[in-house]
């Protein structure tokens, strides 16, 4: 099967020219104006804007947490990437204690094999890491998995301690790869939530008082410097305020290889989201939390000038009816974690270019390219290309609409972005040359989303 996307705005990470791009297969084959090949079939795609699929490199679908699952599987969850002009997602296979890293990942591959509509990968989320697992280390590698993961917070479920920490970012750099951090201070948080509770402060809101934005720096300080000890790379995941990213240039001034990531949420929302009334805060209670809102404007800046190198959304859903409600007079119990991966390109292209003056090349690369490349993916993933797979989204960025929850496909009974009116829409979606969304329709078939291999995470 080939396709032809005539007269179209071509957007790379770099390029950007009216022109067309010829699909031979499941690859890009050739770009150029005026191409005279015959194809199958051929989509006219004037005034649209023509990019790489997105790849969203957070999320977390159907995971165990909070007493009980994450609303969307890898059938849900990847179909409503696929609206979003989401082609590729990584989410973390957690290792549950006991388990090996070969486990782990046999263990996530059971739950996402057969069910992808788009193409897929995993971090390997590292609880345990004791001499024993070492020799496994490589094996991940050579299965496709370069990114690691630990979590500095959660203690007693997923919180690991400082030399787990030194050993997987030793291993993990030694491996080419690279280690991610949810960075807070676990400890002291765990404290303060006591306390909170205690005072009888059980409300949604103080979820985020117990945990701010001091605590988070600190928590990114310790792993960029404990990174920079194991002479290995680090990425922070989630940063929602200046104070972390101030931590992480820094540390990248002093010549470590630091990077990091922000999220939809924090781009948009603030802490006075905590006091909607009849419990609706509980719909904002994730991790972290939303913060001042003080802290957007330093975060789109950060993401203009390169000190944070892409969004991701934490797509962790749990429904406001049956799962939010565990938490209902004590905030611990309510599940941490919000909807977000079909909104993240229009909401980027939104807020970047159409309200910041962001460049489309920036919006791009902050979408699409930059997670390509830092996770092993690149050029296969996140560019147009001779030779990448052709995942690509047909952007109508002139469509007018309102988010909502009456319209999204992701499983979750409400949208953090309810009712905001953006500009921008994914109107045709391919993955790997086969079109997946049209005229607002799933024309894939869930299964068909492959494994992504992954090789090297490059330094940017
Ligand atoms: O609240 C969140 N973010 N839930 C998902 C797990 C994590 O910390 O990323
Ligand atoms: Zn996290
Ligand atoms: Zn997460």
């Amino acid at each position: 099967m080939s396709l032809l996307i005539k007269n179209g705005r071509v957007v790379t990470a770099t390029d950007d020219f009216v022109g067309d791009v010829f699909i031979d297969g499941e690859k890009v084959h050739t770009l150029g104006k005026n191409l005279a090949m015959k194809a199958d079939r051929t989509i006219d795609a004037s005034n649209r804007l023509v990019i790489p699929g997105s790849i969203d490199p957070h999320v977390h679908m159907e995971l165990p947490f909070g007493g009980t699952v994450s609303s969307d599987d890898f059938k849900t969850g990847t179909i409503a990437a696929a609206f979003g002009g989401t082609t590729s997602i990584i989410d973390f296979a957690i290792q549950y204690k006991g388990k090996t890293f070969q486990q782990t990942l046999d263990d996530w591959d059971a739950k996402a094999e057969g069910k992808c509509a788009i193409d897929y990968s995993y971090h390997l989320a590292v609880t345990e890491f004791e001499p024993r697992h070492a020799p496994e280390f490589k094996k991940v590698v050579d299965r496709g998995i370069t990114t690691f993961k630990i979590f500095l917070a959660y203690p007693g479920v997923f919180m690991i301690d400082d030399q787990t920490m030194f050993r997987v970012m030793q291993s993990a750099g030694e491996a080419g790869g690279m280690t991610l951090v949810h960075a807070e201070n676990g400890v002291a948080i765990q404290q303060m939530i006591d306390m909170l509770i205690a005072q009888g402060k059980v409300e949604p809101k103080y979820h985020a008082q117990s945990r701010p934005p001091v605590m988070q720096a600190d928590g990114v300080a310790r792993a960029l410097r404990v990174g920079a000890f194991a002479k290995s790379p680090v990425f922070i995941v989630h940063v929602s305020c200046e104070a972390s990213m101030n931590e992480i240039v820094r540390s990248r001034d002093e010549g470590h290889a630091s990077f990091g990531e922000t999220c939809t949420q924090y781009l948009f929302l603030d802490e006075t989201c905590y006091d909607k009334p009849n419990f609706e805060g509980a719909k904002y209670v994730f991790t972290p939390p939303l913060v001042p809102k003080e802290n957007i404007e330093p975060l789109w800046k950060g993401l203009k000038l390169g000190y944070l190198q892409e969004v991701s959304t934490d797509h962790c859903p749990f429904n406001f009816k049956g799962q939010k409600e565990l938490g209902r007079g004590d905030f611990r119990k309510i599940p941490n974690g919000g909807p977000g991966v079909e909104d993240r390109l229009s909401l980027v292209y939104h807020g970047g270019v159409v309200e910041r003056g962001f460049s489309l090349n920036k919006w791009v690369d902050i979408c699409c390219t930059a997670s390509a490349k830092m996770f092993g993916m690149f050029p296969r993933k996140g560019t147009i290309a001779p030779g990448s797979d052709a995942d690509i989204v047909i952007f109508d960025h002139n469509r007018e609409r309102t988010l909502s929850a009456k319209s999204h496909h992701m499983n979750c009974d409400y949208s953090l972005f309810e009712g905001m009116k953006i500009k921008g829409l994914p109107e045709t979606v391919l993955s790997r040359g086969k079109v997946i969304i049209e005229d607002n329709q799933y024309k894939g078939r869930a299964g068909e989303g492959q494994f992504i291999k992954r090789g090297a995470c490059a330094q940017m």
